[in-house]
């Protein structure tokens, strides 16, 4: 199986479901490591799984540069064949993107282009859309604006706050994060920057 190293700073609901789908009959990919940046419950769903993470926190480094080579040969330590960002909440730098280029998944809490950043559920909701979703990406130079690799829909609710839409994107996020990374892992992708194509799709 491909080797994953999974990347996440929040409640790890999404490293959680996906360890679950790695376990599953016949699926193609295994976490051999989880990385954060800060204490997080993360940390506990690696435990609970005996495997090992990290934390590479970027308050213990003189600058960005330092932090990210540091998380760079963290993760490349465990030799993944795939890294997912499942709600990881940093910017990752260049020696990182160079080093992982092309295989570095990320999943997240929109529809791109429309709401980057990290606040992508509130700026859909204080924005008014009647439909927002999920979007699972590769990872390049900009700020969630990789070549994507699937996209599904779901309908903002007239009385949704932030913590109910948050919840039902999180539904499809975990099937459609842990769909992916089994297509990536079995097919590969072929992008040119900005169109991506798991080879095999019909789509
Ligand atoms: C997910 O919705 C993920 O897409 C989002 O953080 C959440 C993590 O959930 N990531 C971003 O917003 C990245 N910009 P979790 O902590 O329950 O796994």
């Amino acid at each position: 199986p491909a080797r994953l190293v999974v990347l996440a700073s929040g409640t790890g609901s999404l490293l959680r479901s996906l360890l679950d789908a790695t376990r599953t009959d016949g699926y193609p990919a295994t976490v051999v490591a989880v990385g954060v940046d800060r204490e997080c419950p993360a940390e506990g769903h690696a435990a609970d799984e005996g495997i090992p993470s990290f934390r590479v926190a970027l308050r213990d480094f003189e600058d960005r540069t330092a932090w990210d080579r540091a998380l760079t040969d963290a993760v490349a330590a465990h030799e993944p064949d795939l890294v997912v960002s499942a709600g990881f909440m940093k910017i990752l730098g260049s020696a990182f993107l160079e080093r992982f280029a092309g295989r570095i998944i990320n999943t997240h809490p929109a529809l791109l282009p429309s709401f980057p950043g990290a606040h992508a559920v509130a700026d859909a909701l204080a924005y008014g859309v009647k439909v927002t979703g999920s979007t699972v990406h590769l990872v390049d130079g900009g700020v969630d604006t990789g070549p994507i690799l699937a996209q599904e829909a779901v309908q903002v609710l007239d009385d949704d706050d932030e913590d109910t839409l948050h919840e039902r994107i999180k539904v499809v996020e975990r099937r459609l994060l842990a769909e992916m990374v089994a297509a990536v892992a079995t097919r590969g992708v072929v992008s040119d920057g900005r169109k991506a194509v798991i080879p095999g799709d019909r789509t």
